[in-house]
């Protein structure tokens, strides 16, 4: 069993993290540019209002407004088939609810699909990557209200109308699970969800399951229109996958993991492919004591609006233990109950490093859904300089990427549907969770730093060269280095 034929190899990128030209445009501001630079050791502050001494990284990001020529050629030359990227919801509309779309930002995103159909290339796009603007996150504390559900339904009317014939795979929003992580300092919930409520109060599980409930009837409602007036669009959901292993075989750690699973991988995608609230989120919410504001209508809504193709994030497992005997590191996202993995490595961030979880995870998702996938987030941060010369020799990523494309291909032979697969990133980017640019995932590393400096120069990594003879092969080169 090889690839299919028309698999959908590339790469990925999101537009707070990538774009810049923060101000350009016409562009409003985003809650993403309101988040101030941090490093491994210091966290990012959010502020009301942008303040002179500090750095943000989204203003400028690695600049894909100014370069997006020049990047979509190089896509080109590696042989890209898709190049996943997000619009910026205050591009097209400034507050998030103006009463005209601006015409300049329609335009950018003509000119980047233009770009993109020039070459081949499928754009796959994101409505909603972490990107609230931040208006709304003022004045209606994001996703907690109600409101907020219309003016995502007019801001994706309008790009479907304009973009009709030029995009054609589509996510509502991304990583639609991270709307309800509690962990420390992962910036990127205030971000999914734009709520001031959660800077202020971050552990108010209530508000943030009802919030996450607004994005699930807002995605289904989008889903039905695309559906009614534009059936050639294929519309998908984007979970961050972790999966759970128990740490030993004793039954309390396999239940354990299970239902840690369920609450943060599983649930998300089960109401937006099966249309309705699973069991155990029910059974959960009692137990947590949290009522979610769910009417009629939402039902009636979330039932129509089911997605068509399942993508996810994949990058790291867990393993969780519960045994209070074991010692725990906090590497669970709910709970606590996480402990390393030891027949695993970890990455310079403390991601478990496991390429089989890949394959478990593909046929666990297809066995329970059936409907076509696409990993639309795969890869490895690390720190990396360029070479004197302009290179950077980075082996570790092509292992990184050769071992999980190895266990895909296993999968498809397992008889999964899987359509495609887009690394993380195409380009270096700002990381969400810390804001750094030192944590470098792209295949095209750029000139740029944590303390604002660099020309922006691209300059190609050997993954590159690396991917472009397995595209080019299509997966019939994995194992030459
Ligand atoms: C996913 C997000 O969580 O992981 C991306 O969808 C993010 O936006 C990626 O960049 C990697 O995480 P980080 O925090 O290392 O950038």
């Amino acid at each position: 069993m090889s690839f299919p034929k028309n698999f959908l190899w590339g790469g990925a990128s999101a537009a707070n993290q990538y774009e810049g030209g923060y101000q350009d445009g016409g562009k409003g501001l985003a809650c993403a540019d309101l988040i101030s630079g941090g490093t491994h050791t210091t966290s990012r502050q959010i502020t009301s209002e942008i303040k002179e001494d500090l750095l943000y990284p989204s203003h400028e990001a690695t600049d894909f407004y100014h370069h997006y020529k020049e990047d979509i050629a190089l896509f080109a030359e590696a042989g890209f088939k898709a190049f996943r990227l997000s619009i910026n919801w205050t591009r097209i509309f400034p507050k998030g609810m103006d009463q005209e779309p601006n015409e300049e930002g329609l335009a950018f995103y003509d000119q980047v699909f233009d770009e993109c159909q020039k070459y081949g290339i499928e754009p796959v796009v994101t409505i909603a990557h972490f990107d609230v603007p931040a208006y709304l996150s003022k004045h209606y504390n994001g996703w907690a209200s109600r409101e907020v559900i219309d003016f995502y339904a007019i801001y994706a009317e309008t790009i479907f109308e304009r973009y009709q014939n030029k995009v054609k795979y589509w996510i509502t929003f991304n990583e639609i699970n991270t709307a309800t992580l509690t962990i420390g300092n992962f910036l990127s919930l205030g971000l999914q969800v734009g709520e001031t409520a959660f800077i202020e109060q971050p552990d108010d599980p209530e508000a943030r399951y009802q919030a996450l409930h607004h994005q699930f009837v807002a995605s289904a409602k989008v889903v039905s229109l695309a559906r009614e007036k534009y059936p050639h669009f294929h519309m998908g959901c984007m979970i961050s996958y972790m999966p759970r292993y128990p740490y030993t075989c004793h039954p309390n750690d396999v239940l354990l993991a299970k239902q840690e699973e369920n609450m943060h991988s599983k649930f998300c995608g089960d109401v937006q492919v099966t249309g309705k609230y699973p069991y155990y989120a029910k059974s959960y919410f009692e137990q947590q004591g949290i009522n979610i504001n769910c009417t009629k209508e939402d039902e009636a809504i979330l039932a129509k609006g089911t997605v068509d193709y399942y993508t996810f994030s994949y990058y790291l497992t867990l393993c969780v233990s519960a045994d209070d005997n074991v010692e725990k590191n906090g590497h669970s996202m709910i709970g606590g109950s996480g402990v390393n993995n030891p027949y695993l490595e970890q990455t310079e961030w403390n991601a478990m490093i496991d390429p089989v979880g890949l394959r478990i995870t593909l046929n666990d998702i297809y066995d329970r859904y059936q409907i076509p996938m696409m990993i639309v987030e795969n890869g490895i941060g690390v720190s990396e300089d360029l070479t004197a010369d302009g290179k950077v020799h980075d082996s570790y990523r092509i292992d990184y990427l050769q071992k999980h494309i190895a266990e895909m291909e296993k999968a498809l032979a397992d008889g999964v549907d899987l359509i495609g697969y887009t690394i993380w990133s195409a380009v270096d980017i700002v990381s969400a969770s810390t804001g750094e640019m030192k944590k470098r995932y792209g295949l095209i590393f750029v000139d740029k730093y944590d303390d604002g400096t660099g020309t922006l120069a691209r300059y190609k990594k050997d993954s590159f060269y690396w991917y472009k003879k397995l595209i080019a092969t299509n997966g019939a080169s994995l194992l030459e280095v």
